[in-house]
This record gives structure tokens, sequence and C-alpha cells, in this order.
């Protein structure tokens, strides 16, 4: 007989909602005593597809600190989140989110990340955001540190490359796990933190003008130290609240080989287990063996003290999200065409349709991905970000039609079912930029990913007035259905 309990859909309390981060959306960047930090000094991209995941000189930031305007950092302004959240949460909860993934910036509450006593203002910020969203029921979802940190840290510590660093940021997350520990109780340690060896975005530590090998060194000692922070983290987290679920975050690479020889799928599992690696530490609590073999090929030398590893073992956390807009593709010899994609480029998939900025849209990915990595580390997903960047036009009727959105979002939602039906447990969904918000990577307006829009433009030119796209009331049925309906 077969079992008549088997998954049959989402969960019930699936944590169905939208993601975005501090720096993109808040504005407000030298309010209320808060620091300058590293995402307000990379500057916005001269061309569309060009990323700048803050390849930033010393210069270029003494540059940007005599800069006190938002013109050429468009971080700095975001869609003013600051003064609007009350109205944003309010659309947030028309369309029913459970949860909103949100960041602090740790800069309002450190403004030059080592002072010793916090900054008021700035936790009295988030405690005004955090009851607006539990005036409607909605979860919050909380990145520590989503591409920024208190610019003073670069400065006089260069970033993650130092080991100074873990204790300035765990006294920062001590604050807030305390402030906050009736209010907040999904915690996430590092966005993306595998986007460290593309460096200072997510390292904070200025390497553009060292050698490919001593970047190499430096990011992946950087990458060490973030490990050695969020392992501290999930041990401070269990300290305050034992209910705290603390989890960590990848932007998730699945990488297929360009044929099916031998060679080529090799490449590609390498490819995925230079992606892996990250969950692989998080997650199971220790540097795996062929990340060891990496470094000493590359002589890449991590330095560890005594203890590390024990710490690596403790803090590992309870579940693993993730990222997920496109596939990669690779092989062992010559490269083929290339395609542009999230933070890094791979091999053109002829298969897959391309978004406005050429990444490569591949919803049975997100399926393939999601089994695979249920299978490899059997503890909860959470798909954290996920959504299409496009060039969206406000109608003079005050809509967008955005029917390409629903399509994308549709058909990633029918694979995360079908994986939730192979066993996968997911826990939740979080849309990537659910309002419209500046891009990352190349700090743009018009690279929309939203259900609202937001009347602004590269510039910064608009009333910042928000519209609700078709994609809203579309979203708002799939949360009532709890994606029955499609
Ligand atoms: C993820 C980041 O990599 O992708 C987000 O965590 C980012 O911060 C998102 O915005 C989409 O990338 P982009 O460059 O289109 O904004």
């Amino acid at each position: 007989m077969y079992k008549t309990d088997y998954p049959k859909g989402f969960k019930d309390g699936f944590l169905w909602g939208g993601a975005t981060a501090a720096n993109q959306v808040e504005g407000g960047w030298n309010l209320d005593g808060k620091g300058m930090t590293t995402a307000e000094v990379i500057r916005k991209s001269e061309k569309r597809t060009e990323m700048n995941l803050g390849s930033v000189t010393m210069k270029a930031i003494e540059e940007a600190m005599a800069d006190t305007t938002t013109d050429h950092y468009p971080k700095r302004r975001g869609i003013d989140f600051y003064h609007n959240y009350k109205e944003d949460i309010k659309l947030f909860a028309e369309m029913g989110f459970k949860s909103y993934r949100m960041s602090m910036a740790w800069a309002r509450i450190f403004p030059n990340g080592n002072e010793t006593e916090p900054n008021e203002a700035g936790l009295a910020f988030y405690d005004r955001v955090f009851d607006e969203l539990a005036k409607y029921d909605i979860e919050p979802v909380v990145t520590l540190s989503h591409y920024e940190m208190p610019l003073d840290l670069t400065i006089k510590q260069n970033g993650w490359a130092s080991r100074d660093t873990i204790t300035s940021f765990t006294r920062y997350t001590d604050v807030v796990l305390k402030r906050f520990r009736d209010k907040v109780r999904y915690w996430l340690t590092f966005n993306e933190i595998n986007v460290s060896s593309f460096g200072f975005m997510e390292t904070g530590a200025v390497d553009s003008e060292l050698t490919e090998k001593e970047q190499l060194q430096i990011r992946y000692q950087a990458v060490h130290h973030q490990f050695i922070a969020s392992a501290l983290v999930v041990e401070q987290a269990r300290k305050i609240n034992p209910n705290f679920e603390v989890g960590c975050m990848l932007a998730r690479m699945q990488t297929y080989p360009s044929t099916p020889n031998p060679a080529d799928v090799r490449a590609a599992q390498e490819n995925d287990n230079l992606n892996l690696f990250f969950t692989d530490v998080q997650v199971r609590g220790e540097y795996p063996e062929y990340m060891n073999r990496y470094f000493r090929e590359n002589d890449v030398h991590i330095s560890m003290e005594p203890g590390d590893e024990a710490i690596l073992k403790m803090g590992t956390v309870s579940y693993l999200s993730f990222s997920y807009y496109m596939s990669m593709v690779t092989s062992a010899g010559k490269t083929g065409d290339t395609s542009l994609g999230n933070m890094i480029n791979g091999e053109k998939n002829p298969y897959l349709e391309t978004s406005d900025w050429g990444w490569q849209i591949d919803p049975v990915g997100l399926r393939i991905t999601l089994n695979a990595m249920w299978d490899r580390y059997r503890v909860p997903l959470f798909i954290v970000e996920n959504g299409i960047g496009a060039l969206d036009k406000l109608g003079a009727d005050g809509k967008v039609h955005d029917d390409y959105r629903i399509k994308y979002l549709e058909e990633h939602i029918i694979q995360m079912k079908e994986a939730v039906m192979d066993g996968v447990d997911l826990m939740g969904y979080t849309m990537w930029g659910c309002i419209d918000l500046i891009s990352a990577s190349t700090s743009e307006m018009s690279k929309r990913y939203g259900f609202i829009y937001v009347d602004q433009d590269d510039d910064g030119n608009g009333s910042l007035k928000r519209y609700k796209k078709d994609s809203f009331d579309w979203y708002k049925q799939v949360i009532e259905a709890n994606g029955q309906n499609i």
C-alpha cells in the first residue's frame, strides 16, 4: 500500500514573503547617527551589464568619502524605506506576506564598528520596523550582514581580512540578538557568503590592486573569519533565546557540464564544490577535504587559531537558506560563449532564455538544486531570494503589466512544489526585491524586481510613489492558496 500522508504541496505555515536588504532600500544614509558603510562607496556602474562587486581602491574610497551627495552612490538613497517603512509594510501585508526578509545596517548600530556603546537611534529604528511587521503577523527574517559593514572597519582593519573584525561583529550581534530577543526568531548571518570570493562587496577588504594569488589568499582568509563569526553567533543565539533559528545563506550556482564528456562532468562538479564549500562548512561544521586540497594546490594558507575547529563544529546552522536566480554551465577545456549571471559569468546554455540582463532563466534547475541540497545536508531549506530583474514600464494608467515576472515566478514555484513532493523540507520562499530597489551589482534603479513599482530613475529623480504591478495581485492569490492554485 502507498502511504496516504505524502507531501501534496507546501506545508502549513510556509513562510511566503519577500526579501530586501538595508543598503538597497533604506536610504537615510547619514541620519540619526548612522556611520558610512562599505556599500556607500561603491559607484554606480556606467553600463547596464557591467557588474561592480566593489573592485574599489583606497583612493576611490577617499573620493567617495569626500563626496557628500548620493549622485554616484545610489545605495545611499535606496528607496527611502527609512521613512516609508509603514506604507511599504502595509503593502506587503496586503499581499498576505507571512515573512519579510530584511537586513540590518550594522553601521546604524555601531557607526564605526568599534564603539563600546551602540547607537540607540539605530536600534529604535529597527524596533519600529519589527513592531510594524508584528501588527500584521509578518515574521521578520533578519540578515545580520548583507553586503555592507561600517566603512571605518575597512579603513582601520581591512574588513574581514582581519581577525579583529570577528570581535567587532560579535559585539554588534550580541547587542541586536538581545535587544530583539522577542521580536525576531529567524536570523541569517552572512548574505551570499560565497560572494566573498569576489572581494570587497562581501569582505570589506580592499584588494583590487593585489595579484590574483594575493586576492585568493586574502579572500579565503576573510571567509574563514566569517565562518568563525557565524559559528559564534550561533552560540550567542543559543544562549540568548533557545527558540532562535540561525541559518546560513548561499548564492547557489548549480553547475551543469557542457557535454556528457566525463572531463566536463568533473569540471562541473569541481565548480559546484567551490560553491557548496561554504555550506559544507556552515552546515557540517568542518572544512571538506576537497577544499583543503584546493588550498594546498593553489598555495592558499588559511591561518587558524587553536580552537577554531571546535568553534566551527559547535556553531553549525539549523537551516540553510539560499538565493537562486539561474544555473551555470562549465566545461573542462575551451570555454564557449559566455553568459552574464548573478555575480559570475558562465557558459551559455542553448536551452535557456535570458532576462533583460542576460541571466539564464532555469526553473527546473531550482528543483535540481533543492533535491541535491536536501540529499547532501538534510536540514530545512529556505529560498530567500528568487526573482527577475526587468525593465518595467509604468503605464499612463498607473499600472505595470509584468506578465513576464508572473511567468518567471510561477515556473519557479511549480518546480519548488515538485521538490516538496519529492520530500524536500522547504521552510519558505521570499521573493527577491519584493519592492523595487537599488541593484546590488550595478546600483541601477531600472533593474526592477518588485511586485511594487517605485517611481525613481537611475539618477534619483522621481516622486518615490509606490504602484502595484499586476504581479502584486497574482502573488496575493498564490499566498492565499498556499501555492495550490498553480
Ligand atoms: C543577490 C543579492 O545576489 O542578488 C541581492 O543578495 C541582489 O542583494 C540580488 O540584489 C540581485 O542582484 P542584482 O545585482 O540584480 O541586484
